[in-house]
């Protein structure tokens, strides 16, 4: 198979790469010079476990190209992924399709003979139609099918959600291109990654339930984080206990500061737009997007109140910037609205984080960043963990002691156990756990 993945983002790119690694000749097409450079030499652009090596073994391989040619790279392709950015459209929250439709307009103007394009980004239901039309306006005597295949990958361990994949959806109303996709996907479904197919509407609003789905199932056990904390409940055993029952599920019930990154903030919103568009508002969504808002900074607040209800002047050191680990992503990240909230109630910030400093130099002014958690601490007055970062998990809570001007530790995202902080002398305070004195 040919393929031509158009956008070397972060989606196209990763599903580009293991696609070639699959086997397949995969031609990964970007507009910006320099990146494809840089991806040539095997440098990429993102913070990605193992994209690097990857890259790298393919690229010796044969498999894997970069171009800025797209004409050139779709005309001999089997399969065009539209893998380019719908980012949330200033002042209304809609996906900003324009960078989807002029990929459609260029490959239009480039195929020969029958092409299945695939639109891979995250696209309101329609877009496939939008797509299509597009397409034959330019080429009334192209032979093509348009094909709805959203992606489920988690930042982070987005390799190993391509290569094992709970499911791979497939929206197609042709059956030369649904055989195309099976091809495409074969070395998957012989690892019996089960292939859904459905129509391609309905793939395109699977893709925005799926994810408004697990942001409300976050949303909802950081609401029961906040009645724990009233009740004298743990929110860590009622979420287990919970998770056990199958029809509710074990996971995405880690309570924490609110959910942020590249697609639960923005897929959402789109999703309440499109339902509101369409006389239909989905106000579980609607009332997911305001609580996880508001969330971000009633975290600043449980700062505040651990450090006796005022951060004037105080050092408040952070553990991690970005929206979850094993990632440079700073988009909606938590910690932005933390940041903020603490440096409007004159507290001077200190951060550590192991990938996304240098995202987030540009995002947070006036905030000193040091070179590892202990270094941050010294002389703060509390240590909050926003992040759990593996490099986070065993801190050496005897050496962080002494060098703090206040023992106090606000962890964000449970991930220490209360009572041994507390044996080490410090003031701990969780998310949704029973407060027990020290
Ligand atoms: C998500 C979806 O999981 C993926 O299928 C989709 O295609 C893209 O969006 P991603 O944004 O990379 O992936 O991260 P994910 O691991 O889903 O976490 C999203 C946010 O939810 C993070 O801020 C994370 O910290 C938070 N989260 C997740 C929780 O607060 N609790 C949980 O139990 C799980």
């Amino acid at each position: 198979m040919r393929i031509t993945m158009i956008g070397a983002g972060y989606v196209g790119l990763v599903s580009g790469v293991c696609f070639a690694d699959f086997g397949h000749d995969v031609t990964c097409v970007d507009n910006i010079e320099s990146k494809v450079e840089s991806l040539r030499q095997g440098v990429i652009p993102i913070f990605e476990p193992g994209l690097e090596d990857l890259v790298r073994a393919n690229r010796k391989g044969g498999r894997l190209h970069f171009t800025t040619d797209l004409a050139g790279a779709v005309s001999n392709a089997d399969v065009v992924f539209i893998a380019v950015g719908t980012p949330s459209r200033r002042g209304d929250g809609h996906a900003d399709l324009s960078y989807v439709y002029a990929a459609a307009r260029d490959i239009a103007k480039a195929m020969t003979g029958f092409t299945v394009v695939v639109t891979k980004s995250t696209v309101p239901v329609g877009t496939g139609d939008e797509v299509e039309r597009i397409i034959r306006e330019e080429r009334p005597d192209a032979d093509f099918a348009v094909v709805s295949n959203p992606e489920f990958l988690r930042e982070g361990a987005a390799i190993a959600d391509f290569k094992r994949p709970d499911r791979i959806v497939i929206g197609s109303q042709d059956e030369r291109a649904s055989e195309v996709m099976r091809e495409v996907y074969r070395p998957l479904y012989l690892n019996a990654a089960p292939l859904f197919f459905c129509d391609r509407r309905t793939s395109e609003l699977i893709k925005y339930a799926g994810n408004a789905f697990l942001a409300m199932k976050i949303t909802f056990i950081n609401e029961m984080a906040d009645l724990c904390e009233k009740v004298g409940a743990d929110v860590q055993k009622v979420a287990k206990g919970i998770g056990m029952d199958k029809r509710i599920g074990d996971k995405f019930l880690h309570a924490g500061p609110g959910y942020g990154g590249s697609c639960f903030p923005k897929d959402t919103m789109a999703l309440v737009k499109t339902a509101q568009d369409h006389d239909s508002p989905i106000r579980l969504i609607e009332t997911t997007v305001a609580v996880n808002d508001t969330r971000k900074r009633a975290m600043a607040r449980k700062v505040i109140a651990a450090c006796g209800g005022s951060v004037r002047d105080k050092k408040i050191a952070l553990l991690g910037l970005t929206f979850k680990p094993n990632t440079d992503d700073m988009r909606d990240a938590p910690s932005l609205s933390i940041v903020q909230a603490l440096q409007d109630n004159g507290a001077n910030i200190h951060a550590y984080d192991p990938e996304g400093m240098d995202v987030a130099k540009d995002m947070m002014p006036d905030v000193t960043f040091g070179a590892d958690a202990y270094s941050i601490a010294e002389g703060a007055d509390v240590l909050v963990l926003v992040t759990e970062w593996d490099a986070f998990r065993a801190l050496d809570l005897r050496r962080l002691k002494p060098l703090m001007a206040q023992p106090v530790l606000v962890d964000l995202r449970n991930v220490y156990p209360p009572d041994e902080v507390r044996r080490h002398g410090f003031v701990y305070h969780g998310i949704g756990r029973r407060e027990i004195s020290a």
